[in-house]
């Protein structure tokens, strides 16, 4: 099973990307995870929405293309998810209602510092993708709050963190 990781961050210490590479490693021997990088993807702008678009988009499509599933990590940007991620996602959902993301398998998560841990952009997020006909996870919903205090040196170690992911692979691989 091939399954692309999309964090909602482009920091270099972002805690969401720090879920997805523990993710990575703890995939089951069936998964392939990989990560999808969003950080040369431009502003969307229908007059380069033409023949495929711009490179890195072309390149962001044709890995959620391949991909048996997503799974989306976001902060929580004044309740809702980062420009950046809802950017990305704007890019992948054309051809409206016949994109790449079209009954695509798509589990989601968030993290902040925060106690709350970032669900509100969760809610968002999952809003969003219905716009775009994906085929969202409805459970687990996973939600790493004080995300500071689980992950250490860009890994999650918190044994119930990591056992709340792990849910996500049993769903997904089901
Ligand atoms: C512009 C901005 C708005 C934010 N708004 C919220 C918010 O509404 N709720 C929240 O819990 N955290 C909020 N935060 C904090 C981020 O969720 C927190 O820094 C998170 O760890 C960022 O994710 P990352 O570590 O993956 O980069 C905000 C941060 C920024 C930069």
């Amino acid at each position: 099973m091939n399954i692309v990781g999309i964090s909602g961050s482009l920091r270099k210490d972002s805690h969401n990307t720090a879920i997805l590479k523990t993710m990575m490693e703890r995939a089951p021997d069936s998964v392939q995870m990989t990560l999808a990088e969003l950080t040369d993807i431009p502003l969307y702008n229908g007059d380069i929405d033409v023949d495929g678009g711009p490179d890195a988009v072309k390149a962001f499509k044709e890995k959620i293309a391949k991909a048996d599933a997503l799974i989306i990590a976001t902060p929580e940007y004044n309740y809702s998810i980062p420009g950046v991620l809802k950017n990305a996602l704007d890019w992948a959902s054309r051809p409206a209602f016949n994109s790449v993301l079209k009954d695509k398998k798509v589990a989601v998560l968030s993290s902040s510092m925060g106690f709350t841990g970032g669900v509100r952009a969760q809610q968002s997020l999952k809003y969003i993708l219905s716009g775009t006909l994906s085929d969202v996870v409805r459970m687990p919903e996973v939600v790493v709050g004080a995300a500071h205090t689980v992950i250490e040196d860009g890994k999650v170690t918190n044994e119930t963190t990591l056992k709340f992911l792990d849910q996500i692979f049993d769903v997904l691989t089901q």
